[in-house]
């Protein structure tokens, strides 16, 4: 990664950040943004794919999710934070990739295939829901952006994007336009297990832990989380492997070495679960209790959070604007 690197990445506005989406992408986030120039995008066209009707819900949580950005330390000096609709160069762009992707090949894309079945929709799919691929291509490609920071489940979304790229420039008669992307997916956590031990964390399984989670609520949690079953005396030798208390200290406990001794301990036998949770709570608390606290701080006052993300858009709006119109010009439509 160089600082010449430009990073567009963002999130579906349909509920608060949890800390899977932490590890998964928002940790990478605020350490790019030193780096590079990067744009995070508030997803609410894209939330409203399936969720029309439900305005309210996708409009309160553009304000909750810029507060869980700014909350984990995006600092909009450095980053540019803005809302998708009111960017309407993605859609327009979106409107002429749709004539790059085949109908079939979405139905290919696994994201797609997952959500469609995660929602029981069969056949009766909104076809804005189905081709959402082309409008997240919208969103990367009008920033020219080469890295992408998300978790796992949205590799699909930026080899489709790639397939555009290829497709438009290959269309066109000019130099290439349009630039590739790649995914920046975290080694560790990238698949952050929920605190019930399920494959991964989810708000549709109720199995997270949100980032504005209360002390209360994080001890909770860490007591009902799932260890090993068989480890039932103490003495027992324990297994790590599927343990999410491990899982989550190979995630977030800044003590490596502390983390290996424990495992080795726990596997010989000897080790009690109070203690290695006591260990996990220790540093979610350390880890959450300034999170939670800058969260409330910007959302004492909703009103700068607006003026800040009207800057952003009014920002990201004219960087949009001007892949459109080569993107326009490459196709002929520049008439006068
Ligand atoms: N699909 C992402 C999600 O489900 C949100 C998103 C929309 C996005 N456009 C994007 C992510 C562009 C990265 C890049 O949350």
């Amino acid at each position: 990664m160089t600082s010449q690197d430009i990073i567009l990445t963002g999130d579906r506005t349909t509920g608060s950040l949890h800390l899977g989406h932490y590890v998964g992408s928002l940790r990478n986030r605020v350490l790019l943004q030193d780096r590079c120039q990067q744009f995070l995008l508030l997803a609410d066209a894209q939330a409203l794919t399936d969720n029309m009707g439900n305005y309210l819900k996708v409009r309160d949580n553009v304000l909750q999710v810029a507060l869980d950005y700014l909350a984990v330390g995006i600092d909009p000096a450095k980053s540019t934070i803005f809302i998708q609709s009111l960017v309407p160069e993605l859609t327009e762009l979106a409107s002429y990739y749709l004539n790059l992707v085949t109908v079939s090949r979405l139905e290919r894309n696994p994201t797609i295939k997952d959500e469609i079945k995660q929602r029981g929709y069969e056949r009766d799919i909104p076809a804005g829901f189905l081709t959402y691929p082309a409008a997240q291509a919208a969103d990367i490609t009008a920033f020219k952006a080469t890295i992408v920071p998300v978790g796992e489940d949205q590799i699909p979304m930026i080899e489709q994007t790639n397939e555009i790229v290829r497709r438009f420039n290959a269309s066109v008669e000019t130099a290439p336009i349009l630039v590739e992307a790649k995914a920046m997916v975290p080694e560790v956590g990238a698949r952050l297990p929920g605190i019930d031990g399920k494959a991964k964390m989810s708000k549709s399984l109720g199995n997270t832990l949100t980032l504005s989670a209360s002390a209360d609520e994080i001890r909770q949690a860490v007591k009902m989380m799932y260890t090993d079953p068989n480890h039932l005396r103490v003495s027992d030798p324990g297994q790590v492997e599927g343990n999410v208390v491990f899982s989550y200290l190979d995630a977030f406990h800044p003590n490596i070495e502390l983390v290996k001794r424990l495992k080795d301990h726990y596997r010989l036998g000897g080790l009690g679960d109070t203690v290695i949770k006591q260990h996990l709570e220790e540093c979610l608390q350390e880890l959450l209790a300034p999170i939670r606290q800058r969260r409330e701080e910007y959302a004492r006052d909703p009103a700068a959070v607006l003026a800040m993300l009207k800057e952003g858009t009014a920002r990201a709006r004219q960087v949009a604007a001007v892949t459109l119109s080569e993107v326009k010009a490459a196709m002929g439509l520049n008439y006068y």
